[in-house]
């Protein structure tokens, strides 16, 4: 037997079961196990080499894993561009590199890339699937994974199956979900909320062309897929399989909450989208061992780990850790880390092969998703605290240091999300056009604090490229028509070469940050309470200003504090006597007798021999 067969074979019975408990179609079975079949025959050898060196290994776990994402164009122009700037990736010290969607996209209404015009085929202005395959080979060389995305919800209005659906064949309008009128519609929008409440209304659009009602979580141009359609699912997974067999190792899901609809429900996290996340897992396993899967999911906590599955029967190796990304912000903003403490703790546990993705940005803005019921426990009005927030991030809440934009607001609920970049957000834009000094190193201690919490959590750091060079917003969109409605395009803008050279400078913001996000992966990489299987747990600082990690592995520990106050604050730990060293500076403490911490400092304590 290959190792295909003997992979699906001992994966065979689940495989099937689920797929006939969506499908019930016993030939689309038979004829998607040959697809998988061929897939792996296709499997260049060093994939295939690759697959077996990986198979059964939680490679993501390990402690040098660094993440950044980022957009092709933005930073290097195109694929070619990107493979010529890999040394750079090396020297941040990075391993695994999510690209920004690049496959055929129209070229307006695009969602920056995330309406896809074809599965199958690089953009052309990126470049060719050639140029991808070679690209990914060299990032292999330097030790660095490709992640890509797979936009499994929905498909460009130009794909050429909507292209067949709009010139009326019914094969391909079944592909989608399409209403001769507005009776199943105006029933979904009784139970659905709204993605892009002001940027994109409602949940369906209407094609003129086809004369029918089309589902549309998104924008216009982007049609959800019919998932209940076996061939959906079958082409959609044949894409991954070919992305896989080009070099990708990590498929970021977009959107994956989505992808099932049910009348009288909100279609979000519905159990047939468990089904398919565990059979796209299944198959990958069985075709491409080493490839992995990360779910974007940004939903409310307990939503958001089911995504990671049982220990038995696990479903995402990878989700972004959005619940305490916003955690953080808020810490931030607030000054009290009380919130990001309870709901860190709420997610610490996971099956023993999952991990969470850490970061602060992305190209996304940030939706102010805290758990409403612990705000009220802790006597905080929810609502009332989300304006806090997403006044005080566009800055235009009083002594707010942010610069930054409003995303999405929706006068009826009055819900709005925040974007601008990390640098801007923490407030070194408005520090340098104020040419404050003070102000400007309150700023960077502040970028520098979170950096350090995103690297001392549970799972792995990803930056958002352009953080390591501390880039600030870019206006310009607003006078682009194409991009400037929607203010994520603030924080997606060219990567600044010029400022990345005075990252070698001394005293520039530039070098600041990078040397800051350096030391925290040296860190990071040298000690083995940063491996997969440490344990993790929060610890109480005794002030609600204080977030506390605790990692041990073995015999080793190490106790990371940060203050998110801008005062001076006084931090002990109970059961932690005798002296501590910090990592960083060489500061000794005593943590049970209790120490002062400056605003924004951190350290990471280790007891001294
Ligand atoms: C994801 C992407 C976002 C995009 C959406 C629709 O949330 O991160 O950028 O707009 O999916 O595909």
């Amino acid at each position: 037997m290959d190792g295909f067969s003997e992979r699906f074979a001992q994966r065979k019975d689940e495989f099937e079961w689920l797929f006939m408990e969506l499908y019930e179609d016993r030939e689309a079975l038979g004829r998607f196990e040959t697809i998988m079949a061929s897939f792996s025959v296709s499997r260049p050898a060093a994939l295939k080499d690759l697959d077996k060196e990986r198979e059964g290994k939680a490679w993501y776990l390990e402690r040098r894993m660094l993440g950044v994402t980022m957009y092709t164009d933005l930073f290097a122009g195109n694929l070619k561009g990107l493979a010529a700037k890999v040394p750079y990736l090396k020297e941040m010290g990075v391993t695994y590199l999510h690209l920004m969607p690049l496959l055929k996209m129209p070229k307006e209404g695009s969602d920056g890339g995330y309406a896809v015009e074809d599965f199958s085929m690089v953009e052309p202005k990126f470049g060719t699937n050639g140029d991808l395959e070679r690209l990914s080979g060299k990032l292999r060389e330097a030790g660095i994974s490709l992640c890509l995305d797979l936009v499994m919800n929905h498909t460009a209005s130009t794909h050429a199956w909507a292209m067949r659906a709009k010139a009326g064949e019914k094969e391909y309008q079944d592909r989608y979900l399409v209403y001769p009128d507005r009776t199943i519609p105006d029933a979904f929008e009784r139970t659905v909320p709204e993605v892009f409440p002001s940027t994109a209304p409602g949940n369906f659009i209407w094609d003129g062309t086809m004369r029918k009602w089309v589902f549309s979580s998104f924008y216009p141009t982007q049609w959800d897929l019919n998932y209940r359609n076996p061939v959906v699912f079958m082409e959609m997974l044949s894409s991954m399989f070919r992305l896989a067999n080009l070099g990708v190792e990590v498929f970021r899901i977009d959107a994956v909450p989505y992808i099932w609809k049910e009348l009288g429900t909100n279609c979000r996290n519905l159990p047939q989208v468990h089904t398919i996340v565990r059979l796209v897992r299944l198959a990958l396993e069985s075709v491409c061992p080493s490839v992995i899967l990360k779910g974007e999911v940004v939903m409310a906590p307990k939503e958001l780990a089911a995504y990671f599955g049982t220990p038995e029967k696990p479903e995402c190796h990878l989700l972004y850790n959005v619940s305490t990304m916003v955690g953080l912000w808020n810490a931030l903003a607030s000054q009290d880390a009380t919130l990001l403490k309870a709901q860190t703790e709420d997610i610490l546990s996971l099956p023993p092969s999952a991990a969470w993705l850490n970061y602060l940005r992305c190209h996304d803005d940030i939706g102010w998703g805290l758990d409403e019921a612990k705000e009220r426990s802790l006597g905080i009005d929810p609502l009332e605290h989300k304006k806090f927030l997403y006044h005080f991030f566009s800055g235009d809440y009083p002594g707010s240091y942010a610069c930054g934009e409003q995303y999405n607001y929706d006068p009826v609920s009055q819900d709005a999300r925040s974007c601008g970049t990390a640098a801007s957000l923490c407030g070194i834009e408005q520090a340098l056009e104020e040419k404050d000094e003070g102000k400007l190193k309150k700023a960077l201690a502040r970028m520098e604090m979170l950096y350090a919490v995103v690297y001392a959590l549970k799972g792995f750091p990803m930056l958002s490229s352009g953080d390591e060079i501390a880039q600030l917003n870019d206006y310009s969109y607003k006078d682009d028509l194409l991009r400037k409605e929607d203010s994520r395009n603030v924080h997606r803008s060219p990567y600044d070469w010029d400022n990345a050279k005075k990252r070698k400078k001394k005293g520039a913001v530039q070098q600041i940050i990078w040397d800051a996000l350096q030391n925290l992966r040296k860190v990071r990489s040298e000690s083995p309470v940063f491996d997969g299987d440490a344990s993790v747990t929060t610890w109480d600082a005794h002030n609600r200003h204080a977030f506390a990690i605790r990692r041990t592995k073995g015999k080793n520990e190490m106790l990371f504090v940060s203050n998110f106050s801008d005062g001076s604050e006084t931090v002990r730990f109970d059961y932690y006597m005798g002296l501590y060293k910090d990592r960083l500076t060489g500061r000794i403490v005593e943590p049970g007798k209790g120490f002062p911490i400056k605003n924004h400092e951190y350290l990471f304590l280790e007891k001294m021999k």
